[in-house]
């Protein structure tokens, strides 16, 4: 629980969330924080929230206390997003007292009624509104599907500050000093791999709407960018936008020069396989290589990883006539998150009968992936000196279609 000052008369309130799976789903082995904003006029407004984890409210209402601000003052809650991780100070507040305002866009409304049984006191704003507050102004911007179809960001005119919610976000614990003018080089570049796989996780299926975002957020000022997660970007919000930029481009290819060796084995044959295409590609000077295997690695790194890379080596056997489950299982994922349009290489092992092929290009047909795939490697049983031969021929492959497609 951190309180700390983003600019003059906004204050940020951060909770770091650890040991759980984020959306229920996706791990976060160095943590994501909540991050709420708390802007003063004449008139005190909040931007989003925490919800439901240890401490709150309690905590919430100490980090208020050490703002010297009584909760019950609180003229506006602003809910960029009604997802719960930003909306739990309402039932917080509502302990308290009645006489605020929610504010949040015409998509959020019913699912504050869904969620929290909230229809009294709620502001409808859309594009280009603007708040009031006395002495500073606040105006809205909607970015739906970044990362729900209700969401908006909000600005605040005197400082040029754009609280983004998911938008421009990252995975990572944050203290007192999550600003990038207060973090080392080495910092930033953490928090720039939090970002990626945060993005991969949580928005890359909404690239398109991540896309009409940045560019409508283009036309603000912008000195500073607040997110609902991560690092405050003061001194150079230009570059989380430009990480953001890239990283929309990376749904469609090319990504970076990048392969994911992504595997999955029974008892031992399909990684022979595996250690030899892994051996091969680390040869390969300038490309680099991750190598995660199902069902050991969580969705959140393989996403992650996929979403980087230009190029994958996709290592599985047959299972009972089709793809070993837990591959099918990640595939399906990442189709659904739309990485499209990878160089992709193919090995793996069968008993008495092959099928994971077929799978493989039912997947990839069903949800459009267009994988462009060089010639596959399969083998009955164990790996021979031939398949080993046939397996340096397919990395090879791949590495040059990986090398001419990100040129
Ligand atoms: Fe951070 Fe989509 O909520």
């Amino acid at each position: 629980m951190h309180v700390s000052q983003v600019a003059d008369g906004i204050y940020q309130l951060a909770i770091n969330i650890e040991n759980m799976l984020f959306e229920g789903l996706w791990e976060i082995p160095d943590g994501v924080s909540m991050n709420s904003y708390i802007v003063k006029g004449e008139k005190t407004a909040i931007i989003d929230g925490v919800c439901g984890w240890d401490g709150v409210p309690q905590n919430f209402f100490d980090m208020l206390k050490d703002l010297d601000i009584d909760p019950a003052s609180i003229e506006y809650v602003i809910l960029n997003h009604m997802e719960p991780d930003h909306t739990g100070w309402i039932e917080d507040l509502k302990k308290i007292s009645k006489d605020f305002k929610v504010v949040c866009t015409k998509k959020a409304e019913p699912m504050l009624e869904a969620f929290f049984n909230h229809t009294e006191n709620i502001m409808v704003v859309g594009d280009g509104d603007s708040l009031d507050l006395g002495g500073r102004t606040l105006q809205f911007a909607e970015i739906p599907n970044v990362h729900w179809p209700d969401t908006m960001a909000t600005f605040d005119v005197e400082t040029g500050t754009l609280f983004s919610c998911d938008a421009f976000g990252s995975y990572g614990k944050v203290d007192h000093g999550n600003y990038d003018d207060l973090l080392s080089e080495e910092d930033l570049q953490f928090y720039e791999k939090e970002a990626v796989r945060y993005y991969a996780n949580i928005v890359a299926a909404f690239s398109m709407f991540v896309d009409k975002a940045i560019k409508k957020c283009a036309s603000l000022p912008i000195k500073i960018i607040a997110p609902g997660h991560g690092v405050v970007w003061r001194k150079d919000p230009n570059r989380i936008i430009e990480d953001y930029k890239r990283y929309v481009q990376y749904q469609k290819g090319p990504a970076r020069k990048e392969i994911t060796v992504l595997w999955g084995s029974m008892y031992g044959m399909t990684e022979s396989g595996v250690n030899h295409a892994v051996k091969c590609l680390e040869k390969e000077d300038d490309i680099k290589v991750n190598v995660v295997r199902v069902p050991q690695d969580s969705w959140g790194k393989i996403l992650g990883h996929a979403w980087t890379s230009t190029g994958i080596v996709l290592a599985m056997p047959t299972y009972e006539y089709k793809m070993f489950p837990p591959m099918a299982a990640a595939l399906e994922e990442l189709g659904k998150k739309k990485v499209i349009n990878r160089k992709v290489f193919r090995l793996g092992s069968y008993g008495w009968s092959g099928g994971a092929q077929r799978e493989l290009d039912d997947i990839n047909t069903r949800l459009k992936m267009n994988w462009d795939f060089v010639e596959p490697v399969e083998y009955k049983g164990a790996p021979t000196k031939e398949d080993l031969k046939r397996i340096e021929t397919g990395v090879s492959a791949l590495v040059e279609a990986v090398r001419e497609a990100v040129k």
